[in-house]
């Protein structure tokens, strides 16, 4: 069931390569107002077009983030972008931990870094957390999933809250080689879990407040049932979020879902 606002982060990853294309896309996307209506639209292109992004959605209610950010505020750090520029460029949020990055080299005492980072200059961060296969045995994915979770927020005040977002991906659902995205009852089983953690660091009224996005081959055909099934506030989408009639249909399929 979809308590809050329902949330769709489009994270483009490395798919989107040009201004060009990122502008057609948006193009199409910004027609689709009345499918968004209802809907918070974030759209996470590369470090590259951030700026291209930014100016095209500008007048509309789409909101722009980051894919990364450093873990470090400035200074000689050859190839990082700082929390300060992605906000001077006029990104309000930032993707953290995706476990493409993790896997990448991203440690958690990193993770911590660019959480403290983002908040204070202002950016919204959406947390990925997941596992990387599930034990149907014993269920130690949970016990998985409560370390990401605590370690990220251990740093984190109860007003830190209202800036964060968590993105539960577990890892063999996502990108081309995983089967299929994760069934609507375990999604719900994790996503009350994940709620759990996060009463239990950030107290009752902020906990809750929290939202909990899905992400992990999301399409069209999926996204409704996971949304309204899986508990969750909204979806983190990759390889569908690319072409905006599908997006666009996604969302749809969402809000379908929701009324019912
Ligand atoms: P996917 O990616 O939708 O292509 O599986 C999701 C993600 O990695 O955020």
């Amino acid at each position: 069931m979809v308590k809050k606002k329902l949330l769709i982060i489009a994270n483009w990853k490395m798919y989107v390569a040009t201004s060009l294309e990122a502008r057609r896309a948006l193009q199409s996307l910004r027609k689709q107002s009345l499918v968004l209506r209802g809907a918070e639209m974030v759209i996470a292109p590369s470090f590259a077009l951030l700026s291209a992004v930014v100016d095209a959605t500008k007048g509309s209610k789409i909101g722009v983030a980051a894919q990364s950010v450093s873990p470090c505020a400035d200074g000689a750090h050859t190839g990082d972008v700082s929390a300060l520029m992605l906000k001077a460029v006029g990104a309000k949020s930032v993707i953290i931990g995706h476990s493409e990055r993790r896997a990448s080299g991203e440690t958690d005492a990193m993770i911590r870094e660019e959480i403290t980072q983002a908040l204070s200059a202002g950016l919204r961060v959406v947390l990925c957390v997941g596992e990387k296969e599930r034990d149907h045995d014993h269920g130690s994915h949970f016990a998985f999933i409560a370390s990401q979770l605590r370690s990220a927020l251990a740093d984190l005040a109860k007003s830190d809250a209202h800036h964060l977002v968590i993105a539960y991906e577990p890892v063999w659902a996502i990108g081309k080689s995983a089967n299929a995205a994760m069934a609507p009852a375990a999604l719900r089983e994790t996503s009350i879990f994940i709620k759990k953690i996060l009463v239990e660091h950030f107290g009752r009224e902020a906990g809750i407040s929290v939202p909990i996005l899905y992400g992990g081959s999301v399409d069209e055909t999926n996204a409704g049932a996971l949304v309204s099934g899986g508990e969750v506030d909204g979806l983190l989408v990759g390889r569908a979020s690319v072409k905006a009639s599908s997006l666009a249909a996604l969302i749809q399929a969402c809000k379908a879902a929701a009324q019912k």
